[in-house]
């Protein structure tokens, strides 16, 4: 479903991917872990077609990911949704236009359609009747659950999750890994999860792969990943196994900007390209 096939990527002189390959199978649901930095998101970018490779590619369903190519973008927005850190909702639009946003906007189903689909899928995230709030007047766990919702609006075969529960209370993080494990059944989706929680990552993963200094050095199931003898990702995953990685504010401030900028990006792509029959 998702092939990512010898891929190169710098930023001026830093480089973030060294011949970077990853396989992911169609319906699996498929965590990526990794320190800080390592090019998680980045990843998550290269798939949904906000980033190109400098060397390399990726195959989505058949079809390389090229940026420049409006067949090829098309065929990735078709099939493929990323849910941003934080929910990256829209402040100013109610949880319902936040929720129908793209249906809304691609005018494919008539208002009524749209409504009931947003009412289905508020229910399904268990938010029923919260459609006229703003996402200021929700907790950071109901946001999530809005963002959610509102990928699966896309109705996608592909979902990408930048860190879906960070920064929530354990017991809100079990909720939404249960949430994201059950739509991806309903569903039948593919999913790919970024992920800091190595407890949530064994529950709702069925394949977990590490990226450490450019490459891919581990992939496996979650039992298999507790039991590799390879001393990166033991130390990775038994050393945060205790708690989430702490993160300077800098850095997150530095983080959410950038999600910020991106959501941007897709709004005015859609705007522009999308939007034509
Ligand atoms: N558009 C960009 N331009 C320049 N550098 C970037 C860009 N996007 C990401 N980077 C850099 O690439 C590196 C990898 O970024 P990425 O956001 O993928 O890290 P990450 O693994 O998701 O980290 P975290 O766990 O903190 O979210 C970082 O050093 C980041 O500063
Ligand atoms: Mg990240």
């Amino acid at each position: 479903m998702i092939d990512v096939i010898d891929v190169h990527k710098s930023f001026g002189d830093k480089v973030i991917y060294r011949g970077l390959n990853l396989h992911i199978k169609r319906g699996e649901t498929h965590a990526i872990i990794g320190r800080s930095g390592e090019g998680k998101s980045v990843l998550l970018k290269h798939i949904c077609g906000l980033l190109a490779p400098d060397r390399g590619e990726v195959v989505v369903d058949g079809v390389e990911v090229n940026i420049q190519n409006k067949e090829s973008l098309r065929h990735i927005r078709e099939r493929v949704t990323m849910v941003f850190q934080m929910g990256a909702l829209f402040d100013s639009m109610t949880v319902r236009e936040n929720v129908g946003f793209y249906q809304d906007n691609l005018g494919k189903m008539d208002l009524a359609a749209v409504n009931r689909l947003c009412n289905d899928l508020l229910d399904e995230v268990n938010l029923p009747s919260t459609g006229h709030l703003l996402p200021a007047e929700l907790s950071g766990g109901m946001r999530k659950r809005v963002g959610l919702a509102r990928a699966l609006a896309v109705q996608p075969e592909i979902i990408l999750y930048d860190e879906p529960t960070t920064g929530l209370d354990p017991v809100t993080t079990d909720v939404i890994g249960e949430l994201i494990h059950r739509t991806s059944r309903a569903h039948g989706v593919t999913s790919v999860i970024v992920t800091h929680d190595m407890k949530s990552a064994y529950k709702v993963a069925d394949s977990i792969s590490m990226l450490y200094e450019g490459k891919i050095i581990f992939t496996g199931s979650p039992e298999e990943i507790q039991c590799s003898e390879n001393p990166i990702v033991h130390q990775f995953i038994h050393g945060l196994a205790d708690g989430p990685i702490t993160e300077t504010e800098e850095e997150r401030v530095s983080r959410l900007s950038t999600d910020l900028m991106h959501r941007s990006q897709i709004v005015r792509r859609l705007k522009s390209e999308d939007m034509e029959p």
